[in-house]
């Protein structure tokens, strides 16, 4: 995480690098600072919180200086306050810095030895005095590629100089980083989004490489220091507006986009007059893929755990699910006929993207499910399915998990049709029941009013429990992370059936549990845990689908029904409740809802 920018111009550069924090506090907002060069001297500004507390600091309004970097901070080694803020500075240099320096311990001994004095707790302030240590004997470029050597761990950096006033030096292994390029002036951003108003003409980092970035020009690095050449990408130059508009927080208003979202992956991939799927130029033929693999960390984790069920229910191929961080440490066997699935909102989660490298290692299919498509893990990857949600604020994803399942849900139906495994009459009726999908997600989000009241109970409670089977235990994980992370109040998902098995012993008087029960081929087993969990003292808010069958239960304690629809689309509609359940309990709590505490929209260290 932690978003970086840096501006080289022939104008004042601080309310152009504060208007580019604004727009990458996403990446994290524990702390936030900038460096400008000005009469041969850095300056340096930092503040704890948010952009807007750096902003309103009187140094930065009267701040000069014609180059300059700046930093969001997520912390990782240090407290979150403003001497741990970056940039990090000595005489001579300044560094901003996203990533992790594994090393960073050893290093600073070594520094220490040296006579370098450390004003910080974090692991960045290793790099600048190593690039200091450097300079007493090497020039620019070999004084970064000497340091950049000497790290272990991940890094974006961006780096000014004292006695350099046109040069910006960016560097890149692990972490994102782009150049861009301006009329007069050039850049170095941690994403393209955070340089779009400035430019759309980027240039992106790979891993080892680092760039010198003057005024009027860059030049372009190896990881051995010789000098390379790079493309000049034009991104489409129009700036996405996205506003809260009337909403309160930027999460409610993408819970209530859903409909669009649905909407959007329908008129991107379906095409209802023909009842087929258009997946153009897909890579490979279907008889080369015989298993299929879902990657991804968090909430697309689980939207990797919902296709599981659809991909098993729909085809034969055998499928593999992996947290991101686990795939990449085991010894995994490879296989040329795996198609392996990466999914990310962002597509810069560090751990999947280390993932997909992996794969690419070893010569395996690689497909991303994004929502950027300009990230690194959709620009890495051989096949790129985007999920058209438009841009994700909130750091809770919401809109982007409907996306993605919907794009999953229909990778299995078209994967399905090729090879045979579904009747043409059964995927008709499958591609009927999508199109009115948008409508049944429309009709579900009015269930405003009883949520709200439902959302008390939860947050008076120690903890509660999400409970589901079949395909509803997914959304179970995933409205409890929901819960969890936006009201900071514990919260367990469980697969009803495995309660017995321990988590029952969690359960007292009147601890609020959520069970998911639509009318599937799961209902009555669901609905027995859930009696299970009632005699033990559980306070049950029941979620299901409507029905002209009454519920067979008595003794729960609320009762929500989303609208109907055929088995495979019900997780659509069952995760709305959870999302606004979250939502209310937060908004209750006076929490800052867009921006949990401890979290980040874009997990880019490991
Ligand atoms: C939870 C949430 C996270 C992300 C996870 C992966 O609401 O948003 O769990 O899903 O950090 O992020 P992406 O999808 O960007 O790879």
């Amino acid at each position: 995480m932690c978003g970086i920018i840096g501006i080289n111009s022939n104008k004042p550069v601080s309310a152009n690098i504060i208007n580019s924090l604004k727009k990458l506090e996403y990446r994290g907002y524990d702390s936030a600072g900038m460096a400008t060069l000005y009469n041969g001297l850095i300056n340096e500004v930092k503040s704890e919180g948010r952009v807007e507390n750096l902003e309103k600091n009187s140094l930065v309004q009267n701040m000069e200086g014609t180059i300059g970097i700046g930093h969001v901070r997520w912390a990782t080694h240090g407290l979150p306050n403003s001497i741990n803020a970056h940039p990090h500075s000595s005489q001579n240099v300044s560094v901003v810095h996203n990533g992790i320096i594994e090393n960073s311990t050893i290093l600073k001994k070594f520094l220490i030895g040296k006579g370098h004095k450390f004003k910080s707790q974090t692991d960045t302030e290793v790099i600048v005095h190593l690039i200091t240590e450097n300079l007493k004997t090497e020039n620019i470029v070999n004084s970064i590629q000497k340091t950049l050597k000497s790290l272990h761990g991940s890094f974006a950096l961006g780096i000014i100089f004292k006695d350099q006033p046109d040069l910006i030096v960016g560097a890149r292994r692990g972490s994102p980083l782009a150049v861009g390029y301006g009329p007069n002036e050039n850049y170095l951003g941690s994403d393209s989004y955070a340089l779009k108003s400035m430019t759309n003409k980027i240039t992106y980092l790979n891993d080892g490489e680092f760039c010198i970035i003057k005024k009027d020009y860059v030049e372009f690095f190896s990881e051995e220091g010789t000098k390379i050449n790079k493309k000049v990408l034009e991104l489409s130059s129009t700036e996405e507006k996205y506003d809260k508009g009337d909403y309160k927080h930027f999460m409610v208003k993408e819970i209530e986009e859903q409909p669009n979202t649905i909407k959007n992956g329908i008129n991107e991939y379906i095409d209802m007059s023909n009842k087929d799927i258009n997946i153009y130029n897909f890579p490979w033929r279907s008889d080369e893929i015989s298993s299929i693999t879902l990657i991804g960390c968090g909430t697309a984790y689980h939207s990797c755990l919902m296709a599981k069920y659809w991909f098993e229910e729909i085809t034969s191929l055998d499928v593999n699910i992996d947290i991101a961080s686990e795939f990449r440490y085991r010894k995994n066997r490879f296989k040329k006929d795996t198609l392996y699935v990466f999914v990310s909102q962002s597509g810069e989660t560090a751990d999947t993207y280390a993932a997909l490298d992996l794969c690419k290692q070893s010569g395996v299919k690689t497909c991303a499910v994004v929502n950027v498509v300009e990230s690194s893990i959709a620009r890495d990857s051989e096949f790129v399915l985007p999920i058209h949600c438009g841009i994700e604020i909130g750091v809770a994803s919401t809109k982007a998990f409907l996306g993605q399942i919907l794009i999953l849900y229909i990778l299995a139906l078209k994967l399905a049709l090729l090879r045979k495994d579904i009747e043409k009459s059964n995927f008709d009726k499958k591609i009927d029941d999508l199109k009115n999908l948008p409508k049944l997600v429309e009709k579900t989000l009015l269930i405003d009013n009883k949520i709200q009241s439902i959302s008390n109970t939860f947050n008076e409670a120690k903890g509660s429990m999400f409970l589901g089977r079949g395909f509803s235990y997914p959304i179970a994980l995933e409205g409890a992370l929901k819960l969890k992370e936006l009201s900071y109040i514990h919260a367990e998902g469980y697969p009803a059936g495995e309660m017995k098995h321990g988590p029952l012993a969690l359960i007292e008087e009147g601890m609020p549990v959520v069970v998911l029960a639509p009318r599937d081929n799961y209902y009555k087993k669901t609905i027995s845990n859930m009696q299970e969990v009632i005699a033990r003292g559980a306070k049950v808010l029941l979620i299901t689908n409507k029905s002209k069958d009454e519920v067979i239960s008595e003794n729960i304690w609320e009762k929500i029904e989303v609208e109907s629809t055929n088995e495979d689309l019900l997780p659509f509609l069952l995760t709305i409740p959870l999302q606004k359940l979250a939502y209310y309990s937060a908004l209750k709590k006076g929490y800052d809802i867009d921006k949990p505490r401890n979290l980040a929209k874009s997990v880019t260290v490991e």
